[in-house]
């Protein structure tokens, strides 16, 4: 009994090491296989490698390398290069008396280093609106003209929405825009002494030297609230209700235009911070522009001459007006957003007026969890 036990708790221990050798066996197998995997995995992370440095070669900046959120491995994401983007067409449908004239010989001077071309939109009799067939021409030609793409278009002209004319390639917009009193007290002394831009021309009231404060006292309609109304209806577009000094939807309609189809709105008095942005967001049109900004005499062209500041009891008169309030509430909309997107797209030179360089925060996105493998 004892013998016939021992034999078969030996058979027994046999049987076992022979299972764990066959188990070791099969274990470094598969070690080995991984191992081949991982040198297959690891040439192929160089290659991907090689075709992204190869993509990169002429983009802005590295993108960022780190953990995702998800515990995943991230993908780095080639910096797209928005400078290659040939066929776009921006439009920048410039309100009187906002600075645009400053802003716009930027853009002519970068119009040949940079290769795009520029465009003024002469609009009849300086009309801001054009009739229905006149638009659909104008939303035709502009999204069809491919000989002068990139191109900016710059004019008085209101809003356009080119989807209404069964147009699917839509232009960018962009837009200045400036305090209301401010353009209205700029545009009352630029009819009467005209500008350093074109000093000898004589304007249309040329000699009158009343003040706007005095115009504002005797009630003279060159100063009458209603004049400001003209941002509104720039965003609001070719609707009848725009038009109409005061009304609520024109403002609404405006703020709807002004998020829903303008890339970017600016205001003069932080024009630089508009031409940084819109040289991170639209290199293909003002790469360098900044710096030029800047370094030519540019940003001091165009002063109203003579511009007596309206007085405090003027200034109460005009913010008791509807329109004033609206007009400011445009405004305030505008700037708000405007800051919002500031803050998230510049760097520290953003602040710092010293700085002549542009600097873009560093890339924010980028991929995981792609699938299937
Ligand atoms: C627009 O065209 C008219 C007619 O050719 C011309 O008299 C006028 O000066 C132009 N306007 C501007 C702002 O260049
Ligand atoms: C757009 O208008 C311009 C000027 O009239 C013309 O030269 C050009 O051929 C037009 N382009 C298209 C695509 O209609
Ligand atoms: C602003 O930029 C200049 C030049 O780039 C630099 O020397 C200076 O220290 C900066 N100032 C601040 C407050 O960051």
């Amino acid at each position: 009994m004892l013998r016939k036990g021992l034999i078969s708790s030996n058979v027994l221990l046999f049987i076992g090491a022979l299972l764990f050798v066959i188990f070791m066996l099969y274990f470094e197998m598969h070690v080995l296989q991984l191992e081949g995997n991982n040198d297959k995995l690891a040439s192929e992370v160089a290659l991907i490698r090689a075709q992204l440095q190869a993509n990169e070669k002429s983009s802005l900046r590295a993108p960022i390398i780190g953990g995702g959120a998800g515990g995943g491995p991230l993908i780095e994401i080639p910096d797209v290069d928005l400078k290659q983007r040939k066929d776009l067409v921006v439009i920048y449908n410039r309100v009187p008396k906002t600075g645009s004239t400053s802003f716009i010989n930027v853009a002519y001077d970068l119009c040949r280093p940079n290769n795009y071309h520029v465009l003024h939109i002469n609009v009849t009799g300086n009309m801001h609106v054009l009739s229905l067939a006149n638009q659909a021409r104008f939303a035709y030609n502009v999204s069809k003209w491919e000989a002068i793409k990139p191109a900016l278009y710059h004019g008085h002209v209101a809003f356009v929405d080119f989807a209404r004319f069964g147009i699917s390639t839509h232009p960018v917009w962009i837009n200045l825009i400036r305090r209301p009193l401010d353009r209205l007290v700029s545009y009352y002394y630029f009819l009467r002494y005209g500008d350093d831009f074109r000093p000898y021309l004589v304007r249309r009231k040329h000699g009158d030297k009343m003040t706007f404060d005095e115009c504002v006292s005797k009630r003279q309609p060159d100063c009458h609230p209603d004049n400001m109304w003209l941002q509104v209806p720039f965003f609001c577009g070719h609707t009848a209700a725009c038009w109409e000094p005061g009304n609520k939807w024109a403002l609404d309609e405006a703020k709807r235009n002004l998020i829903n189809h303008f890339l970017l709105v600016g205001v003069t008095e932080e024009m630089e911070d508009f031409i940084r942005m819109l040289e991170v967001t639209l290199p293909t049109f003002f790469q360098g522009a900044s710096k030029h900004y800047l370094s030519s005499k540019k940003s001091h062209l165009r002063k109203t001459v003579q511009k007596a500041p309206p007085s405090s009891s003027t200034v109460k008169k005009i913010q008791e007006s509807k329109v004033w309030q609206m007009e400011q509430e445009l405004y305030d909309f505008a700037l708000a957003q405007f800051h919002f997107m500031r803050k998230r797209t510049l760097g520290q030179s953003a602040t710092n007026r010293s700085s002549q360089f542009t600097t873009e925060r560093s890339q924010q996105f980028m991929y995981e969890k792609i699938r299937p493998k």
